[in-house]
């Protein structure tokens, strides 16, 4: 599957308004879980109301036990400071690193913008080493532009 035939899948979820926002960003994840094979789980994280935190929003995949995560710690949190992308070819190689799960190799991390304010993300982990490439990077840059205009 490639990214150009999956966009105009991703946007026909987001402009579903017969579904809430939680349903349509499930099904954004499962669209990319069963489409790319080395997307492993696939989920968003959202900034928890005034704290400096990140909540778990809808996922697939295994179940994480951090369903909160404070902003600096691991990749997650260290992308909602940083407002960059954050691409793990080797999560090994990571010290500030939040493990989920022992079969992640690599994880991609791409913030959500509304309004210039980083509001939450998009995180990927990949049970294969270092998979994701600059293809992956606009891909999902695109998939948080679609979602930041539903929010
Ligand atoms: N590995 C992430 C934590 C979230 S799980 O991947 C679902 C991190 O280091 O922030």
């Amino acid at each position: 599957m490639d990214f150009n035939s999956l966009k105009p899948k991703v946007e026909s979820i987001i402009l579903n308004k017969k579904k809430t926002i939680d349903e349509r960003l499930l099904k954004i994840c499962e669209l990319l879980e069963a489409s790319i094979n080395y997307y492993n789980w696939v989920g968003f994280y959202f900034k928890n109301g005034d704290k400096e935190e990140l909540k778990l929003g809808p996922y697939v995949g295994a179940p994480t036990d951090h369903t909160i995560i404070p902003f600096g710690k691991g990749i997650c949190g260290q992308v909602a400071v940083s407002n960059q992308n954050f691409v793990v070819p080797d999560v090994a190689a990571q010290d500030n690193y939040i493990a989920c799960s022992i079969t992640v190799k690599a994880e991609i991390v791409i913030p959500i913008f509304v309004n210039g304010e980083n509001i939450g993300q998009i995180d990927i982990d990949s049970n294969t080493p270092d998979p994701f490439t600059e293809a992956d990077e606009r891909f999902l840059e695109f998939v948080c532009k679609k979602v930041s205009e539903m929010l």
